[in-house]
């Protein structure tokens, strides 16, 4: 089996760890046992880019269990945990391609290594794997990474077009692929449908909010071990991770700043009770700054010249565009490492800036990601959206499509269950009032 992965001899602690995980994600284990008895994802190939974690380990090991072949490579180079990898690779026999700190060359052979698995279903988390997939079906060699590049450049045009001729689709799983694959629809060159996991109700109310929110005050606190109680937090976006985190960091006794470009989401930050300001402004004021916007230079270099000296700055949107890290380097005069994930920038007249987990997403970088039951929600939808891909894939349009609502609904249903917790049912009577305009009071 072809895989590439830091050091096999780690399987065992992996799996200890994904069996944990495996406690909190009872739904998908549920799913998986009926995918085992029915193998609905039988003759499917699977290539996966997502974050490499205990949690999607055990999405792994369901998608195997149904029927596909999966190949897995890392959606982000900071985010793999080696000893996962190893489990998959040693003991569930799953081809893996991605290893912690991977430099972005590697990063792009390994999407490469996934690619040639010859998927007929993707999986991506931020759209890196099927953008990929698009430059080489179109030719788009400029675009391209040299790492694919130079591979697919070798493939003939027939097989190339094949690539994608034969995905029956794929799903998306995070805010920031959701709008790069709208951007490839409205641009009339999205090759297959794609579902878009992010967007069904039991993902981004739970996995954003409450996982992002809580995954990322344990990124920040185990990078620098500061109190956040009494500091000032910026949270620059608001929309479902900056509620959670910005919930999560008042929770701690942070006051918390939040930054925004849209009305509605400002106003909505006012009413819930924090203050609004330009990052102009913010970056006078905070001692701990995170973005989670899915925008490029929120954070930018002048900025970072106005900064309180001892600011620490962190990412937990998907790319780490976000911040202007060239910007800063540019008005360093030096930069150390302080510690693990934290880097020191030293500006003129000596005011020190702290950059965490190289400005990636720092729940991943520096903490282990969502807590498994949180994405036991996202990645039931995950493996319920492969099932309909493989009934319902060949009746769908190059679009991409929300999560049906019969799967979306199922999984909160399930998780409920799960939890032990029992909800009302409509009456004949409620469900004929609601469902008629006759009857006022
Ligand atoms: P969202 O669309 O709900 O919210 C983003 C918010 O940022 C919007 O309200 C938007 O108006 C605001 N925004 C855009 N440009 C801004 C700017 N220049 N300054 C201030 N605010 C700005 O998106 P969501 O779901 O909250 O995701 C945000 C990012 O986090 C995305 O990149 C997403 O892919 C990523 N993400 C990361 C996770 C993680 O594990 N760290 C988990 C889930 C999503």
């Amino acid at each position: 089996m072809d895989y590439h992965i830091k050091d096999i001899n780690k399987a065992g602690e992996g799996r200890l760890r994904v069996e944990w995980a495996s406690q909190g994600m009872t739904v998908l284990d549920a799913i998986r046992e009926r995918f085992e008895r029915d193998r609905p994802l039988q003759g499917m190939r699977i290539s996966a880019c997502l974050h490499i974690t205990t949690e999607t380990a055990n999405l792994a090991r369901a998608l195997k269990g149904g029927g596909a072949e999966v190949a897995l490579c890392a959606s982000n180079p900071l985010s793999t945990q080696d000893d996962v990898a190893a489990y998959l690779v040693a003991e569930e026999e799953i081809p893996v391609f991605a290893i912690k700190g991977e430099d972005s060359q590697t990063y792009y052979e390994h999407i490469r290594r996934a690619l040639e698995c010859g998927p007929t279903v993707t999986m991506d988390d931020g759209a890196d794997l099927v953008s990929s997939l698009h430059f080489i079906a179109l030719g788009k060699w400029g675009e391209l990474n040299p790492a694919v590049r130079s591979w697919a450049e070798g493939l003939s045009r027939v097989a190339r077009e094949e690539m994608v001729r034969r995905i029956v689709g794929g799903t998306e799983e995070t805010t920031t692929g959701v709008i790069r694959l709208r951007s490839m629809e409205s641009s009339e060159v999205l090759q297959f449908p794609i579902i878009a996991v992010n967007d069904a109700d039991s993902k981004h109310f739970f996995d954003n909010r409450y996982g992002t929110g809580q995954s990322t005050m344990d990124g920040i606190i185990r990078a620098t071990n500061r109190l956040i109680a009494g500091s000032i937090f910026v949270v620059c976006g608001y929309g479902w991770c900056g509620k959670g985190l910005a919930m999560r960091a008042r929770g701690m006794g942070a006051q918390v700043v939040v930054t925004e470009v849209d009305p509605l989401k400002a106003l909505e930050a006012v009413m819930d009770g924090y203050q609004v300001m330009p990052i102009s402004e913010a970056t006078r004021v905070g001692d701990i700054f995170c973005t989670v916007s899915g925008d490029v230079k929120v954070i930018a270099r002048d900025h970072f010249r106005q900064m309180k000296d001892g600011a620490i700055v962190a990412n937990s949107g998907h790319f780490n565009v976000e911040l202007d890290l060239e910007g800063l380097e540019e008005i360093s005069v030096s930069k150390k490492k302080v510690r693990e994930h934290v880097e020191e920038h030293v500006l003129e007249g000596g005011r020190r800036i702290y950059v965490l987990g190289e400005g990636r997403l720092i729940n991943l970088a520096s903490a282990e990601g969502h807590p498994s039951s949180v994405m036991d929600m996202s990645f039931s939808n995950q493996a319920l959206v492969a099932e309909y891909l493989a009934s319902h894939g060949h009746t769908l349009e190059k679009r991409v499509y929300r999560v049906p609502v019969e799967i979306d609904r199922a999984v909160a249903k399930m998780k409920l269950e799960a939890m032990g917790v029992r909800i009302d049912q409509l009456t004949e009577e409620q469900q004929s009032y609601l469902a008629s305009w006759e009857k006022g009071t």
